[in-house]
């Protein structure tokens, strides 16, 4: 049972995630990272912590990690491992546990999850793993991690047969989202994150899309606007997660551009080419345009997606992807790969406008199929 300290700090947010006995908070704001050591002591008195993150992280905030805990009397140990997508494996995952395990933590302990979308997977998963599960704090250092990844209880590494295919849903006790933390990320890795909050207004709520076209350049540079556009995204996802933790059906709305961002990304082989925002970006346009073919939506929807993405410097179009994107025979085995075709037809996530956004599980796959291939020879 989670017992959550529910008072903001000044200049703090706190967006709660209402899952009955596992309900938690997502703290967000400037320097909220310095509540980490007084909140764990309110959660689990007493509890010893495993600080799980990497090489590129650690340089960034571990001691300062460490020394929050240190002052509210918390003994922590760390476990650093490699950074990137590659670190969601077996081995790694192996090796954490056994960490973890030699750290002697126990079940009244914690592990936090201190990185960005690998790091809090991975460290999930150990969690839900270890001695049966123990309870972990997520601390996201990315703004992907911050909006969408340390949220929502989706944990787990990779299989050779494809991503996050060996995992468990297990929610974290608490969220800390430190936005201070985003003023290192390199600019490229911001706009990807991006993606997924211009994805909030998309599928939902389109006075916060009409929002981020004006107000985009200042969640970029940081302050109150950027707080304002991680808030509502978290207060979307929780929203969603709360009323379906298990993707039953409408937390399968935040797939929005995914299944085709999904072969993009899996085309490009997971790699610098195409972060995962990206793709995700690429997929929301093609989501719109796609439900525009086929006559869901009129008016200037296409237009005003294409134009937001743009403006930011997300990719927009296939042509737009260095090194170019797979044939179409081959995006379509990634897309039947991702979303497995059920009596011959497959779910899309579609829209009837901005913010309206519904799960389509009639979709013909030749319709994408002539889709694709006039969009890849425009
Ligand atoms: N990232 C999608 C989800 O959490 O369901």
């Amino acid at each position: 049972m989670t017992a959550p300290l529910r008072q903001p700090a000044p200049g703090e947010t706190i967006v709660p995630v209402a899952l009955g006995d596992r309900a938690y908070d997502i703290v967000i704001g400037r320097d909220a990272i310095a509540t980490l050591g007084s909140r764990i002591k309110a959660l689990r008195p007493g509890a010893r912590v495993a600080i799980l993150t990497d090489e590129n992280v650690a340089a960034k905030h571990l001691a300062r990690v460490e020394d929050i805990l240190k002052t509210s009397g918390i003994d922590s140990s760390a476990i650093i491992v490699k950074p990137g997508e590659g670190s969601k494996n077996y081995a790694t995952f192996e090796t954490v546990c056994e960490a973890v395990i030699a750290a002697k933590i126990e079940r009244n302990d914690l592990i936090v999850a201190l990185g960005g979308g690998v790091i809090g997977d991975l460290a999930g998963f150990v969690a839900a793993s270890v001695r049966r599960g123990l309870d972990f704090v997520q601390v996201p250092t990315s703004l992907l991690a911050q909006v969408d990844s340390s949220v929502g209880g989706k944990t787990g590494i990779n299989s050779r047969h494809g991503k996050n295919l060996i995992g468990a849903f297990h929610q974290p006790i608490l969220v800390i989202a430190d936005t201070a933390a985003l003023d290192t990320l390199p600019p490229r890795e911001f706009r990807s994150g991006y993606a997924e909050v211009a994805k909030y207004g998309l599928l939902g709520d389109a006075e916060f899309f009409a929002w981020l076209e004006t107000n985009w350049r200042d969640v970029f540079s940081g302050g109150a606007a950027r707080e304002h556009a991680i808030a509502v995204s978290c207060r979307a996802k929780a929203a969603i997660v709360a009323r379906d933790e298990r993707e039953t059906g409408d937390r399968a709305l935040l797939n929005l551009g995914h299944t085709f961002g999904h072969a993009f990304e899996a085309g490009a082989g997971f790699s610098q080419r195409l972060l995962h925002g990206e793709a995700v970006a690429l997929g929301c346009v093609l989501a719109f345009e796609f439900s525009e073919r086929q006559g869901l939506l009129g008016g200037n929807s296409v237009a005003r997606v294409r134009a937001h993405l743009a403006d930011c410097g997300l990719p927009t179009k296939m042509s737009d992807v260095q090194g170019g994107v797979p044939d179409v025979d081959r995006l379509m085995e990634l897309i039947a790969q991702d979303k497995k075709v059920k009596r011959g037809k497959l779910t899309f996530i579609l829209a009837r406008g901005v913010g309206q956004a519904f799960v389509a599980g009639d979709v013909d796959p030749a319709a994408i199929r002539g889709f694709l291939a006039d969009k890849r020879a425009s």
